[in-house]
This record gives structure tokens, C-alpha cells and sequence, in this order.
């Protein structure tokens, strides 16, 4: 079954979110594979957004995503990688459609609440970085 990696980033759990992530996710039925909370150290952030590391946002991003606790998550499902990102909306909060969470919830384009991986790929390697896979349950 497919799996993907989500992450609902310092500005979600500093407003509350966490619940209504998880709320979603479970409504659209995707099934919950493994939870933490942690704040993400520089050397994490920096694995975690190799692929943005020339773009002029990185230093903002990686300033925010260490700003204070995240809850990284492993969800299950069919096409999971693709219906978590539906969940989510558009990187931009401004162009995410209302029903989606940076649509309902989001305005500025760095603090968009929660990450989702791009593709299988993607989620393999991000799930890699955050759970050992004795956590996966
Ligand atoms: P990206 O991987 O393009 O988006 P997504 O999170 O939807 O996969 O970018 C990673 C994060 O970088 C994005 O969630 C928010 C931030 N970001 C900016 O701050 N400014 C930008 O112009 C872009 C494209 C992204
Ligand atoms: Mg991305």
C-alpha cells in the first residue's frame, strides 16, 4: 500500500492545527502509520530541503522550519502521496482552493502549515529522514 510523509510545520502547531490535519486525513481515509512531535534541527532542515538549497526563499525556510515543534507523520492509503496533497492545496495559500488546509487556513506562502512529499519517491526519503522503521507501525 502506498504510503507518504506529512508534517505539519511550527505555524500549524503553534495555531492549533495539528487536530484538524489529522482530522482530515482520517476523514478522507488515509491510516495513521506513525506520529512524533520534535523541533527540526538545522542539519535536518537541511537534508529535508536539499532540493531548495540555491532557491532565494531557503534561508527563510529553513529559519521557519526551526522555529519550534512539528509533528511529522506517515500516513497509508491508496495513491496516498497524491490525496494528501489534494488535502493540503497549493504551495501558495493564495491560489490553494477553499476545502483544502492552506486554502481554509493559510496566507503567507513559507509559513503554509504542513508539508507533503511529492512524489513516492519523495516519500520514501523524507519518511527516512524522520522515523527509524521500527516506528512505522
Ligand atoms: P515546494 O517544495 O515548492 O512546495 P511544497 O511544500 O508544496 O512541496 O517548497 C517548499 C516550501 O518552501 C513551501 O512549502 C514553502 C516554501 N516556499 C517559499 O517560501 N517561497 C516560495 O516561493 C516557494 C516556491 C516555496
Ligand atoms: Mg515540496
Amino acid at each position: 500500500m502506498a504510503t507518504t510523509f506529512v508534517m505539519v510545520k511550527p505555524d500549524g502547531v503553534r495555531r492549533g492545527l495539528v487536530g484538524e490535519v489529522i482530522r482530515r486525513m482520517e476523514q478522507k481515509g488515509l491510516r495513521l502509520k506513525a506520529m512524533k512531535l520534535l523541533q527540526v534541527s538545522p542539519e535536518l532542515a537541511a537534508q529535508h530541503y536539499a532540493e531548495h538549497q540555491d532557491k532565494p526563499f531557503y534561508p527563510e525556510l529553513i529559519a521557519f522550519i526551526t522555529s519550534g515543534p512539528s509533528v511529522p507523520m506517515v500516513w497509508e492509503g491508496r495513491e496516498a502521496v497524491t490525496v494528501a496533497r489534494t488535502i493540503m492545496g497549493a504551495t501558495d495559500p493564495v491560489k490553494a482552493l477553499p476545502g483544502t488546509l492552506r486554502g481554509d487556513y493559510g496566507l503567507a506562502i513559507t509559513e503554509n502549515i504542513v508539508h507533503g512529499s511529492d512524489s513516492d519517491a519523495s516519500a520514501e526519503r523524507e519518511i527516512g529522514l524522520y522515523f527509524a522503521p521500527h516506528e512505522l507501525v
